[in-house]
């Protein structure tokens, strides 16, 4: 409990210290594409996060997308999975729609996670076995619903590629209505909290969904990857998240019957992070 709550403290400060910076000049770089952007915001906020917890628990170790814990390979002790800014893009560009996104798993096992909506200032958290909450309120267990009168959630840009296109296309057709926000974490909040169905995306990072797939697999929601297996902490993942029968209607009908094609896809893709 009582890291939980410090899990808690150190989410909403951080919070606090990217509201308070948000007129400062932002430095922008590119990763890996010209798309790809980071800024110092997201570097200030891990290194903030990560010294809090290193101060704190020595003995924690902590992956971050910013560049913590590159060599870790195993699970072992109290591990933390850091998205300090998790929808860059739309920190850029909007000031808004983003998310801090933390997962703690001991021993591989989930512990606690929390997804918080920066400037809406909406925390999204659950402790593995006690429930989901949504700024200290309960989150009821997620509704089962077929796709025809669903929404989900999925980047428009696996429509616009020649080797995704087709398995994709009839999952949109055939639902009620998409939608894409530009934050896996608060995708998997927003299917936790019944705002969406599913949200189904080719690659996420560990850090991406480590926060939202605890806080949504309390309340009942389905998480695996594209081929229906489990997620791995360590790797890239394709990610299928809904409710459970709404899952199973999209692995059976829509990704099953393009297998062949998803393996061709996952293989070698997903190897590292
Ligand atoms: C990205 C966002 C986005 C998803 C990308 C992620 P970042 O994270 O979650 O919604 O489509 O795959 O990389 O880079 O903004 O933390
Ligand atoms: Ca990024
Ligand atoms: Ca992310
Ligand atoms: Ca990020």
């Amino acid at each position: 409990m009582e890291l939980y709550n410090f899990l808690k403290d150190i989410t909403l400060q951080a919070g606090e210290n990217i509201r308070k910076q948000l007129n400062e000049p932002l430095l922008i770089e590119t990763k890996s594409n010209p798309n790809d952007l980071v800024t110092n915001m997201d570097k200030a906020t891990e290194k903030f996060l990560f010294d809090r917890i290193q101060d704190t628990y020595p003995d924690h170790r902590i992956i971050g997308e910013e560049g913590s814990g590159k060599d870790i390979d195993n699970l072992n002790g109290v591990i933390w999975i850091i998205d300090p800014i998790d929808g860059t893009l739309n920190f850029v560009h909007q000031q808004e729609n983003f998310a801090i996104s933390i997962g703690i798993f001991i021993d591989g096992e989930k512990y606690a996670g929390v997804v918080y909506d920066v400037m809406r200032d909406i925390l999204f958290e659950a402790r593995a076995g006690y429930g989901a909450y949504k700024n200290g309120v309960k989150l009821e267990n997620i509704t089962e619903t077929p796709l025809a009168t669903s929404i989900i959630s999925m980047n428009p840009n696996w429509l616009t590629k020649d080797f995704t296109r087709d398995i994709y296309i009839p999952l949109v057709r055939d639902s009620r209505s998409a939608r894409s926000y530009g934050s896996a974490a608060l995708d998997f909040a927003y299917v936790a909290s019944n705002k969406i169905n599913a949200y189904i995306t080719l690659r996420l990072h560990p850090w991406d969904f480590a926060g939202g797939l605890i806080i949504v697999e309390e309340v009942g929601g389905i998480v695996t990857n594209q081929l229906g297996e489990p997620v791995n902490l360590l790797t890239a993942n394709s990610i299928v998240v809904a409710n459970k029968s709404l899952h199973t209607e999209i692995m059976n009908d829509y990704l099953s019957p393009f297998k062949l094609e998803l393996e061709k896809i996952h293989q070698g893709r997903f190897s590292k992070r």
